[in-house]
């Protein structure tokens, strides 16, 4: 099988053969999510624990609705801001956790690396949805997902990533996948709020949205992360919105065709005009929460089948 992974941690670790096979599965899903009974058994018996130790709507959400759809049996764990205070806190709630057998453990936290962290303490398969400013996969997959099925593929499209790149595990994640899949890459925002070291990504990287919106297939903006912000990187909302938010003005200069993207949740009239938001010829943000279900469900249901693949090899070796 294509996909071998045994966590989702990052876009980072999976080859170009795992996203197409993850993918190609994610549209089976899409089509059984389109139908009123919307049960499958991939995941039936298994238990799925939900750990975000950061707010979250959509994420969340949708790994809930994923697993109750494959059939496994899924826990919200209300992880309060108090528990995050240590490293240890986390690797002790991971150990607790893991003594009760969870087969799949979805975990969101505000550290970068936390996730990784985890996944080596536990014996199941973890994955990350949101780590600080590093990765965040699912995204970038259901990202790849919308964008495939609207423009019949990935490689040799141009697609702007615009506004905080710095703070974004969006961006991070969808750079990555992006990249190995052969689609060109423009990053466009003010020169604070882009990450450092850019210019060694093999990235286009621009601050003027007229030059970087060119030609551009797809579109996709970033939430300005106040909360990952220390200190001020614009000098005011107006002020941003006027060159960097995107309306209809700016996105004449993409291609005529171009699809507009945010992954959420959106801040009206700061990175993009509420009626483009809302402008279903342009705008594929509701496809984009679609997608999500549909790619959590393939990205559980592959590593449910290493993850049974991996214990019925150990079960034999014990037996032996
Ligand atoms: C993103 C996140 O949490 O990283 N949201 C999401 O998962 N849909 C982006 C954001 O918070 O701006």
């Amino acid at each position: 099988m294509a996909f071998r992974a045994t966590h989702l941690l990052g876009i980072e670790h999976l080859a170009p053969p795992e996203i197409t096979a993850l993918l190609d599965l994610a549209d089976t899903y899409v089509d059984l999510n389109r139908r009123t009974v919307k049960h499958a058994n991939a995941l039936a018996g298994m238990t799925q624990i939900n750990m975000f130790f950061e707010a979250s709507t959509r994420t969340q959400a949708s790994f809930e609705l994923a697993g109750k759809r494959l059939g496994a049996d899924v826990m919200n764990m209300a992880m309060q801001a108090s528990s995050l205070k240590k490293g240890e806190t986390l690797i002790d709630t991971a150990l607790t956790l893991n003594a009760m057998h969870p087969d799949l453990l979805v975990v969101r936290h505000p550290h970068s690396g936390a996730v990784n962290l985890l996944a080596q303490k536990v014996n199941c398969a973890v994955l990350n949805a949101g780590d600080g400013r590093h990765e965040h996969p699912t995204q970038a997959l259901l990202d790849a997902l919308t964008i495939r099925r609207r423009k019949g593929r990935l490689h040799r499209l141009t697609v702007a990533i615009c506004g905080d790149i710095a703070h974004s595990r969006v961006a991070r994640s969808n750079i990555l996948l992006l990249g190995k899949m052969e689609a060109r890459i423009r990053l466009i925002g003010p020169p604070t709020l882009m990450p450092s070291g850019v210019a060694d990504w093999g990235v286009e990287v621009t601050d003027n949205m007229a030059e970087g919106l060119k030609g551009a297939d797809v579109v996709m903006m970033l939430r300005l992360q106040k909360e990952r912000m220390d200190g001020a990187f614009i000098p005011s909302e107006r002020e941003y919105f006027h060159r960097f938010g995107l309306d209809a003005e700016k996105l004449a200069h993409a291609h005529p065709e171009a699809i507009v993207m945010h992954p959420g949740p959106m801040n009206r009239g700061v990175e993009i005009d509420g009626t483009l938001a809302d402008d279903i010829n342009r705008s594929v943000i509701q496809e984009q929460v679609e997608m999500g279900v549909a790619v959590r469900m393939a990205a559980m249901d592959l590593l449910a089948r290493n993850l049974r693949a991996a214990r019925g090899m150990a079960a034999m070796g014990e037996g032996a």
